[in-house]
C-alpha cells in the first residue's frame, strides 16, 4: 500500500498552488465528466496541470483533463478541478480525496461537487439534476483510514451537516428561476468500474438511495473532516440497472452529460454568484 500523505505534503501542494494563483479562492469546485469547461468562461483563468503540483495525483481517465483552474466569476474567486480521481482507477481512497484538504489550506470556504449518476428513483428521468442531501457508502474503505492529521480535523467526526442546507436552498431557488426543478436525492456510492446489477440497484433502492455513482463520497467525507460545507449536484445521465432494462453505456452517460451541460453551467454560475 502507498504511504498516506502527511500534512507537509498537503502544505507543499497548497503552497505551490498559492504561489501560482496569488490569492485565496472563495469556492472550490470538483466538476464531473463533461462539466470541466465551466472554467473556460473566464478568459483570465490560470491553469495548473496536476502533474506540476507536488504530491498531487494525476488522473488517467482519457476524457477528463487533469488540471486545476483558478478563475473569477463576478466577485467570486474559484478553484476548479477539471478531472477528478476515482477509486476504480486504482487510487487509494485517501488519494481520491487528496485535493480537499489542499482546498482547505488554500482558504476555500465552500465546495461544490458535481457528478454523473444513474437514476434509481422513478421520480427522475435522464437529464434531471439532483441536489444530493445524503449518501450511502457500502464500501468499507474510508479516505480517513490511517493516521489522523489533526491540523485538518478530529479522529471521529460528524457527517450530518456536510451537505449544506443553505447552499442547497439557494441552488433550488436558482434552478426555479432558470425554469426547472432540482429534486432532492440520496447518493448510493458503488466503487465500479462495472455498472451495477439489477439486484444491487434493488438493494440500494430499499436502503433509500435515489441515485447511484462511482465518485464524490470520498471527497465529501474529507470535506466533513476538515469542515468544508458542500453543495453536491448529480446529473442523472441514465436510469440505473434494471429500472428500464436498457443497456447502460459510457456513451449514453457522456451524451446525456453533454445535453445537460448548458443548463448545468447556467445553474452553477447563478449559484456561485449567490453563495
Ligand atoms: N451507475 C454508476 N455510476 C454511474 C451511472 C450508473 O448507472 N451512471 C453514471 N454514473
Amino acid at each position: 500500500m502507498i504511504k498516506k500523505a502527511e500534512f507537509s505534503d498537503y502544505k507543499a501542494s497548497a503552497d505551490f498552488i498559492l504561489e501560482k494563483i496569488g490569492d485565496s479562492p472563495d469556492i472550490a469546485m470538483i466538476l464531473g465528466s463533461g462539466l470541466g469547461d465551466y472554467a473556460d468562461l473566464d478568459e483570465n483563468r490560470i491553469v495548473i496541470p496536476y502533474r506540476d503540483i507536488p504530491h498531487f495525483p494525476v488522473s488517467t481517465v482519457s476524457y477528463q483533463k487533469g488540471e486545476l483552474v483558478f478563475c473569477k466569476r463576478g466577485e467570486k474567486k474559484l478553484i476548479i478541478m477539471n478531472g477528478r480521481f476515482h477509486y476504480y482507477e486504482g487510487w487509494e481512497m485517501w488519494q481520491t480525496a487528496y485535493p480537499i484538504p489542499v482546498f482547505k489550506l488554500l482558504g476555500c470556504k465552500k465546495t461544490i461537487i458535481t457528478n454523473a449518476a444513474g437514476g434509481i428513483s422513478e421520480k427522475y428521468k435522464p437529464g434531471d439534476i439532483v441536489c444530493v442531501n445524503d449518501h450511502i457508502k457500502l464500501s468499507p474503505d474510508s479516505p480517513l483510514r490511517g493516521a489522523n492529521i489533526p491540523e485538518f480535523g478530529v479522529r471521529f467526526f460528524d457527517m450530518q451537516h456536510v451537505y449544506d442546507k443553505d447552499m442547497a436552498d439557494i441552488a433550488k431557488a436558482k434552478a426555479v428561476s432558470l425554469g426547472f426543478e432540482l429534486k432532492d436525492g440520496v447518493y448510493g456510492y458503488m466503487t465500479g468500474p462495472q455498472y451495477e446489477t439489477p439486484s444491487e440497484i434493488r438493494m440500494l433502492k430499499m436502503l433509500g438511495a435515489t441515485v447511484v455513482g462511482m465518485s464524490t463520497v470520498a471527497e465529501i467525507i474529507a470535506a466533513a473532516h476538515c469542515g468544508l460545507p458542500v453543495l453536491c449536484l448529480s446529473c442523472v445521465t441514465n436510469m440505473a440497472a434494471g429500472i428500464t432494462g436498457a443497456q447502460i453505456t459510457e456513451e449514453e452517460v457522456l451524451e446525456t452529460g453533454r445535453t445537460v451541460k448548458a443548463r448545468f453551467v447556467s445553474l452553477l454560475d447563478e449559484i456561485v454568484k449567490s453563495i
